[in-house]
């Protein structure tokens, strides 16, 4: 230890003092969380008046446009900062191209603009990726061998991207995790005069098991099938290789960047938040939603404390805000505690 941190010793030191009433433990705390650090990412269902339960993320809806208008209603006044859409995409729409995702009629478009015409002050964010869109269940286009090919998914991305900040998205939020995707679709916003469009990059997205309901919730989980992302996502077991990543985001124009999953992930959140002084975000992932919820249904965990606990912890180890199916209880929890 350096000579500047050299405590007394005990009896002298006794960390306990400031932890024994509510007003020094309140003084002391290092992390306070707020609304606006929260964003809602929200499952989007073409039609009029349809709302369908995700099995697998107790307290989820897939939402038609009205449904979501009224889910962005409440984040509104709860103070969330930001939703982030994820389509649902109707199987016949589905081909080995993903062409759906760059139809300025489609889902998303249609979507962003009602919500922006109703709700200016509320982010919205696009996730940029074909897996919604591909019959394959890929978040890229295949080659020959079935493989995910980097380069001609790149091309179609920045359509996608491009369609998405025509419609009036604030942040396109490339989720694919291709080779230079960042600099393409910057250059592409650039030179459409969209230049005020943030990109929110994951930069550091791995090939986890934790996003099992989330590709039941979006309906890509039947045409993935056995299949994986391996060979674009990272390896969980690498913590350094995310600075490469992030560094090339960066340098590449983005603004924002994420790190994906979010609890089992802090050391990455921590390395990348202290190693850039761009935001970074963390998105609390489907399966860390379900599992918190299953073992409170079950009785087994305190939801609130422990929500709030992992929102807290993601924040506390360098996260600037938070994706989580959690953010309007979260917002109004917060609020009651104020
Ligand atoms: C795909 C995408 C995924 C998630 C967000 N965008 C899943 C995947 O990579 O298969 C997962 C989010 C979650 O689990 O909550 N572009």
């Amino acid at each position: 230890m350096s000579d500047y941190f050299n405590p007394a010793g005990f009896p002298l030191a006794r960390p306990r003092r400031l932890r024994q009433a509510p007003w020094a433990r309140r003084l002391t705390q290092e992390t306070r969380v707020h609304p606006s650090q929260l964003i809602l990412p929200v499952f989007v269902l073409d039609g009029n008046g349809r709302r369908e339960a995700v099995a697998s993320m107790p307290g989820v809806h897939r939402e038609s446009i009205d449904g979501i208008l009224r889910t962005a209603e409440a984040a509104s006044t709860l103070g969330v900062s930001a939703l982030a859409l994820f389509p649902v995409v109707d199987v016949a729409l589905k081909c080995p191209q993903g062409r759906e995702a760059s139809n300025p009629e489609g889902l998303v478009p249609r979507a962003v603009a009602a919500l922006k015409s109703r709700f200016p002050d509320l982010g919205v964010i696009c996730d940029v990726a074909l897996d919604p869109y591909t019959s394959h269940g890929q978040d890229g286009l295949l080659g020959p061998a079935g493989e995910v090919l980097n380069d001609e998914t790149v091309a179609a991305l920045v359509e996608q991207a491009l369609m998405q900040a025509a419609a009036g998205a604030d942040v396109v939020a490339p989720s694919d995790m291709m080779d230079g995707r960042v600099l393409a679709i910057r250059r592409a916003l650039e030179s459409a005069h969209q230049q005020n469009t943030q990109i929110l990059a994951y930069s550091a997205k791995f090939a986890s098991a934790f996003y099992g309901p989330f590709r039941d919730a979006v309906g890509s989980a039947a045409q993935l099938g056995k299949a994986d992302k391996k060979t674009y996502q990272m390896n969980p077991a690498n913590g350094r290789e995310a600075w490469t990543e992030a560094a090339m985001d960066v340098a590449e124009g983005a603004d924002m960047l994420m790190v994906k999953p979010g609890l089992p992930y802090l050391d990455v959140i921590r390395q990348l938040s202290e190693a850039t002084p761009m935001p970074v975000l963390a998105y609390q992932v489907s399966g860390e939603y379900a599992m918190l919820k299953a073992a409170a249904q079950a009785g087994w965990l305190d939801e609130r404390s422990t929500q709030l606990e992992a929102l807290t912890c993601l924040i506390r180890a360098g996260a600037r805000g938070v994706l989580t199916y959690a953010a309007l209880d979260l917002a109004r929890w917060l609020r009651d505690e104020a």
